[in-house]
C-alpha cells in the first residue's frame, strides 16, 4: 500500500489467535462456533497481511497444552482445520501464499497429517507469502525436538545458537517480528518461545473473530513507532 512506503513493516508477523470462545459466548453459542469464526476470520487476513507487504503471516492455532481440553471441543477443532485446509487452499494459493505446518505431528489424525502435507506441496511454489499454521505446536517442544534431532545426529563439539535452530521446525523462517495476542490475555502460552527473544509485543482485548482491518492497522502504526535495539543504542 502506497501510504506504507516508509513505515517499518514487520517481515514476519505473528499473531496469537486468542479469545473465540469468549466471542461465541457473549452470543449465547457453542464455542466450536467461535472456533468456526475464527478461521474463517483468517482468510481475510491472509488478504490484509499481504497487501501490507509482510512476507511471513504465522498463527498460533493449536497449542501442545490445547490437547487438555474436552475431547469434544478439540474433535471439533481438528475438523474444522480439515475444512479449512480443503476448502480455503486454492485461494490461498491464489493469493500466492505458500501455506506452512509447524508444530509436532503426534497426535494429530492421519488423514489431516495428510492432508496438511497436500497442501504445502501443493502451495510450495508460491513466493509472495509464507502462511504459517501452528497446529499442535509448542515452543518448549520445538526446543526439545530440535535438541533430541542434534543428538540423533551424533553432533559432536559445542552447539551454536546457529547449529540449534537448523533443527528448529521451520529453520529458514526469519524471527518474528511483531507477536499480536487477541483477547486481552497478557502471556505467551508457549509459542515462539526461542524466536520471541527480540519481537515486539502488542496486546488488544478484541477476540480474535472480531479483529479486522482496522485493529491490524494500529497494531502496524504501533510496531512501526517503535525502536528496536537488541541490546545497542538507539537507532540514528
Ligand atoms: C483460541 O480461542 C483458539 C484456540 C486456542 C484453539 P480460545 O478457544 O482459547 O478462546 P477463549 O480463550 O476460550 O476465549
Ligand atoms: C493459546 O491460547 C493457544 C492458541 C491460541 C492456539 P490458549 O487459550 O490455549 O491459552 P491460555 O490457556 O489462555 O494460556
Ligand atoms: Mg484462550
Amino acid at each position: 500500500m502506497s501510504e506504507n512506503i516508509n513505515k517499518k513493516i514487520p517481515r514476519h508477523l505473528a499473531i496469537i489467535l486468542d479469545g473465540n470462545g469468549r466471542w461465541a459466548k457473549k452470543r449465547n453459542l457453542p464455542r466450536l462456533m467461535g472456533h468456526r469464526a475464527g478461521l474463517r476470520k483468517l482468510e481475510e487476513m491472509v488478504r490484509l497481511v499481504k497487501r501490507e507487504g509482510i512476507r511471513y503471516f504465522s498463527v498460533y492455532a493449536f497449542s501442545t497444552e490445547n490437547w487438555n481440553r474436552p475431547s469434544m471441543e478439540v474433535q471439533g477443532l481438528m475438523s474444522l482445520f480439515r475444512y479449512y485446509i480443503r476448502r480455503k487452499v486454492d485461494e490461498i494459493k491464489s493469493e500466492g501464499a505458500r501455506i506452512r505446518f509447524c508444530g509436532r505431528n503426534d497426535k494429530l489424525p492421519e488423514d489431516l497429517l495428510q492432508q496438511m502435507r497436500w497442501a504445502e506441496d501443493y502451495t510450495k511454489d508460491q513466493e509472495i507469502l509464507d502462511f504459517i499454521l501452528c497446529i499442535n505446536y509448542g515452543g518448549r517442544a520445538e526446543i526439545l525436538d530440535a535438541i533430541n534431532k542434534l543428538r540423533a545426529d551424533n553432533f559432536t563439539g559445542e552447539v551454536t545458537e546457529q547449529d540449534l535452530r537448523k533443527y528448529f521446525y521451520l529453520p529458514d523462517v526469519p524471527d518474528p517480528d511483531l507477536i499480536i495476542r487477541t483477547s486481552g490475555e497478557l502471556r505467551l502460552s508457549n509459542f515462539w518461545l526461542w524466536e520471541c527473544a527480540y519481537s515486539e509485543f502488542y496486546f488488544t482485548d478484541i477476540h480474535w473473530p472480531d479483529f479486522d482491518e482496522n485493529e491490524l492497522r494500529k497494531a502496524l502504526d504501533n510496531y512501526a513507532g517503535r525502536d528496536r535495539r537488541y541490546g545497542g543504542l538507539k537507532n540514528k
